[in-house]
């Protein structure tokens, strides 16, 4: 399913009520795709359908809580006889604070893993079999750079993403026979929404991160999104600075991991202490 047109393609975008989700929703639209948004918050999904339709695009909206495996089933299933089985599914939902072990309760880490990790693999459960039936498709899902290396104070951030980063690196390998690509795009820093729903966690960015790379706009990533369309690639990463630090990590971790303590959050032995 190579350089895939997006012209009445079925394309459903999870996390498509904020940031880089609703950005890829617009962008896919006006490429001629009917976009599939899924979100919990129906009304804001429904504006950004409205916005899409009022620019001539088709958008379809089915509010789900996708950590709830039953409501993923049912609405995958409402997809399936009201628009189609899709061409692409494009995985945006997520949330989860930077926060260290001591912040942390128990129960946070279990929602940070729900979305995006649990989130990601019930939305491609959902689809996946029909799509394989037919022998093409594309299963993209945004990841953050925390995949790749631990980045102080962010525990469970870190840990479902790179979870998450296992299960799209399995993924590809599983469906290397079928006509199913599926791609990871590692974004940097992205001005979205996310730091406001995220408190803490701008804050805690490693300094080397903030320095040596800029902000992406959510427009930037969802024309990175538009690129992974037209091929097969496994994993892109943007700005290029992030991709060349991810590279030279893979042979130099420990230069890395001494950046990462020195220009990372400091916070933890005063988090010790108050223990
Ligand atoms: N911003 C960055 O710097 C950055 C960089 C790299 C990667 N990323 C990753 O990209 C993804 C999107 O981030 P963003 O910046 O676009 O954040 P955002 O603006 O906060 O959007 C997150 C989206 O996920 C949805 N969502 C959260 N939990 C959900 C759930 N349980 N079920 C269904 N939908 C859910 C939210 O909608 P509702 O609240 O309506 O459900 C929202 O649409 C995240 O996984 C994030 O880690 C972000």
């Amino acid at each position: 399913m190579n350089r895939m047109s997006l012209k009445d393609k079925v394309v459903v975008i999870t996390g498509a009520s904020s940031g880089i989700g609703e950005a890829c929703a617009k962008l896919m639209a006006k490429e001629g795709a009917i976009v599939v948004l899924i979100a919990r918050s129906a009304d804001r999904l429904a504006k950004v359908a409205g916005e899409v339709v009022k620019h001539g695009g088709s958008a379809f909206t089915y509010p789900a809580d996708l950590t709830d495996i039953e409501i993923v089933r049912r609405q995958a299933g409402r997809i399936r006889n009201e628009v189609g089985v899709p061409d692409m599914i494009i995985n945006s939902a997520g949330a989860g604070n930077w926060l260290s072990i001591f912040e942390t309760s128990e129960e946070e880490f279990t929602d940070m893993m729900a979305a995006p990790y649990f989130a990601t693999i019930h939305t491609v459960k959902a689809f996946l079999p029909d799509m394989v039936k037919r022998n093409r498709g594309h299963i993209i899902t945004l990841n953050s750079p925390a995949c790749y290396f631990i980045f102080p104070g962010a525990l469970g951030y870190s840990a479902t993403r790179w979870a998450t980063r296992a299960f799209q690196e399995g993924l590809a390998e599983e469906l290397r026979s079928t006509g199913i690509a599926v791609t990871s795009i590692i974004a940097a820093k992205v001005d979205s929404p996310y730091f406001k729903n995220n408190p803490v966690s701008a804050e805690r960015i490693p300094g080397i991160a903030t320095s040596l790379m800029k902000t992406l706009t959510v427009e930037d990533v969802a024309f990175t999104v538009w690129r992974a369309t037209r091929s097969r690639r496994r994993t892109i990463i943007v700005p290029w600075q992030m991709s060349l630090s991810v590279f030279l990590n893979r042979f130099f971790p420990g230069i890395f991991k001494l950046l990462m303590r020195a220009t990372g959050y400091k916070g933890i032995p005063d988090e010790i202490s108050r223990l």
